[in-house]
């Protein structure tokens, strides 16, 4: 396998636009060897050098998780984003190299489900194709409901809809009947567990019909589409360990100016989901800005912990255990 700093190394073999925004990228080995095996729901980190930017983007694997010739990502441009996804549309070719890191999974499936119940919006689709070829091999029992803002961004469910027939359910915004979630949810035989990634209005939707028709907590799955890194207002922090205190741009989340300083900060999905980069704070002067699905409410309020891949603070001094 070729690596180089800890990361991947991959060629794009092909690139297909499959909806006015979304770019579906095929990435192999250089040498054509195998790619290290996943499981559905994972992702993988592209790290792109950008002049004196670093954009790491995470982006979930849609390839079959049982097919290790090659990976595919699903890339959705954000005019108004950090550059990775703008960078990927416009200046990446099939034959280009790129850098990734290892997969890592954050939204697997449960193992002893009876019944695997997918509810997904737009780009949210992404994570669900490994877990849908996983579940066909195994078998399994499952069906995906995918809401899409028109006609022209049909292209992934019409796909998925060719592989598994009446299994997949469309929802086209103009066209068809708007996706009713409670009733999706309502009446499901023992042993259901539901996933759902897309816009958070259809997460929170989603989460609040499960619980007020008695679902448990541990048969819900979600994976919130955030954007990478976090904007707003500037602030400083010290970073203890290391001695410094950087400035956290505008459009620079605490990680990214940390890793544009030099310093290393444990991360896994950049999105305020996996914990890894939580932090203590040792002293802060202000108020924090947490925008993570990690931490607890108790711990928000304690103003102890903090999530550097998302979350900001409106503060004259933050000192962090970093
Ligand atoms: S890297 Fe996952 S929560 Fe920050």
């Amino acid at each position: 396998m070729n690596t180089h700093n800890g990361t991947l190394s991959v060629r794009v073999a092909r690139i297909e636009a499959l909806t006015p925004e979304i770019t579906r990228f095929t990435l192999v080995d250089p040498a054509g060897k195998h790619l290290p095996a996943f499981s559905g729901g994972s992702h993988v980190v592209v790290v792109l050098e950008d002049g004196d930017k670093t954009h790491r983007n995470a982006y979930s694997l849609m390839s079959s998780p049982y097919d290790s010739s090659a990976y595919q990502i699903a890339v959705r441009r954000v005019c108004d984003g950090r550059g990775g996804s703008r960078y990927l549309h416009d200046r990446v070719a099939e034959g280009d190299l790129l850098q990734i890191l290892q997969p890592a999974n954050l939204f697997p499936l449960a193992k002893h489900a009876r019944q695997h119940v997918f509810i997904a919006g737009g780009v949210g689709i992404t994570p669900v194709y490994s877990q849908l070829e996983e579940l066909q091999l195994k078998q399994a029992t499952f069906e995906l409901h995918l809401a899409v803002r028109g006609p022209e961004h049909t292209a992934l469910g019409l796909e998925l809809q060719a592989r598994y027939g009446e299994r997949v359910q469309l929802y086209v915004q103009g066209v068809d009947a708007r996706m009713d979630i409670r009733h999706i949810l309502a009446d499901r035989p023992l042993g259901s567990h539901v996933y759902v990634c897309g816009p958070d209005s259809m997460i929170d939707d989603t989460l609040d019909s499960a619980r007020a028709l008695g679902w448990t907590d541990s048969h819900i799955h979600y994976e919130r589409f955030v954007e990478q890194g976090s904007s707003g207002q500037p602030f400083s922090v010290t970073l203890a360990r290391q001695g410094v205190t950087i400035e956290v741009p505008a459009e620079q989340s605490l990680l990214e100016a940390a890793e544009q300083a030099g310093y290393k900060v444990p991360y896994l999905c950049r999105g305020g989901a996996c914990g890894y980069c939580e932090t203590e704070v040792l002293d802060i002067d202000g108020e924090l800005d947490h925008r993570d699905d990690w931490l607890s409410e108790e711990d928000k309020l304690s103003k102890r912990k903090f999530m550097p891949c998302v979350s900001r603070a409106n503060c004259s001094r933050l000192v962090v255990d970093l």
